[in-house]
């Protein structure tokens, strides 16, 4: 099985760690849209040109299933890329971090963290609650947008006194609600558990932006193993050294040599007026 990967930029490589893991005669072709992160600022029509972009590039692989690590993406565009790609299976962010929240759950007192998009969205309010009814279970839900700490993430300093401020600022509503289950609703917030965990402490359940799809995709797939490792290859569409310095923070491991997506194989490079407009 060839897997098409995509997220905003380098953080969706927290999900591809675990598809590694889970799923290792997998091969995964990622598209890293590292020239118009972040995704979590803009609006949804953006949002939703460059998955809609995103996915075009991949299907070129040939690929049998794409996975949208990016939580914002899965948020605001998902619908639209079902509609746009109906012969491609697209599985999104939100639903099995939604699932696994509610199963951990023991008080029903859930937070969500993610980017100012994906919390506008209410998204992921409205999946747990759909799937809560299915559960029989009584949840509530509270999320907030921590839009710093993106940038934290990618400077590589997730242990460092400013995350531990931010964090601080964004969790300590957290705190007074009582939460037992926060989901990290963003590819760039697994980095940040450690500190997370001290601040909210050890009794609160992290649910990983990335293990959930892994672990879903994985199940859909028994009976597809066997065989030799699969390859990842990346594709970025700016500064693709500074994707291999980053991305191995994120993937565990060296992430391999990264490719430059080419200008005209980029879809909106297409619709661009020639020179002097017309
Ligand atoms: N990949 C985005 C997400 O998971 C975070 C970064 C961004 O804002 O683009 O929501």
């Amino acid at each position: 099985m060839r897997l098409g990967v995509f997220d905003s930029g380098v953080g969706g490589l927290t999900v591809v760690r675990h598809l590694r893991r889970l799923l290792p005669t997998w091969s995964i072709v990622y598209f890293g849209d590292t020239a118009r992160v972040p995704y979590g600022a803009k609006s949804d029509a953006t949002v939703r040109r460059f998955a809609g972009e995103a996915v075009r590039f991949l299907s070129q692989f040939e690929v049998g299933r794409v996975v949208v690590a990016c939580n914002t993406v899965s948020a605001v565009a998902l619908r639209h890329l079902d509609r746009e790609f109906p012969g491609v299976p697209i599985d999104g962010a939100i639903q099995p971090r939604a699932e696994a929240a509610v199963s951990a759950t023991r008080s029903g007192r859930i937070g969500v963290i993610g980017t100012r998009a994906t919390v506008a969205s209410g998204a992921y309010e409205q999946a747990i609650a759909a799937h809560a009814k299915r559960a029989g279970a009584r949840v509530r839900v509270w999320a907030a947008p921590c839009p710093i700490l993106v940038p934290l993430a990618e400077e590589g300093m997730e242990n460092s006194k400013a995350a531990r401020e931010a964090l601080k600022h964004y969790l300590e509503p957290f705190k007074a609600r009582r939460i037992d289950t926060l989901i990290l609703g963003c590819t760039h917030y697994p980095p940040f558990k450690r500190a997370i965990r001290a601040l909210l402490g050890a009794r609160v359940r992290l649910i990983d932006s990335g293990e959930a799809t892994a672990r879903k995709l994985a199940r859909d797939a028994r009976g597809e193993r066997g065989g030799a490792r699969g390859s990842l290859r990346c594709y970025v569409s700016d500064i693709p050294r500074q994707f291999e310095a980053v991305g191995a923070r994120f993937l565990g491991r060296h992430v391999g040599r990264v490719r430059l997506v080419a200008q005209d194989d980029l879809p909106w490079f297409e619709r661009m007026p020639a020179r002097g407009g017309r």
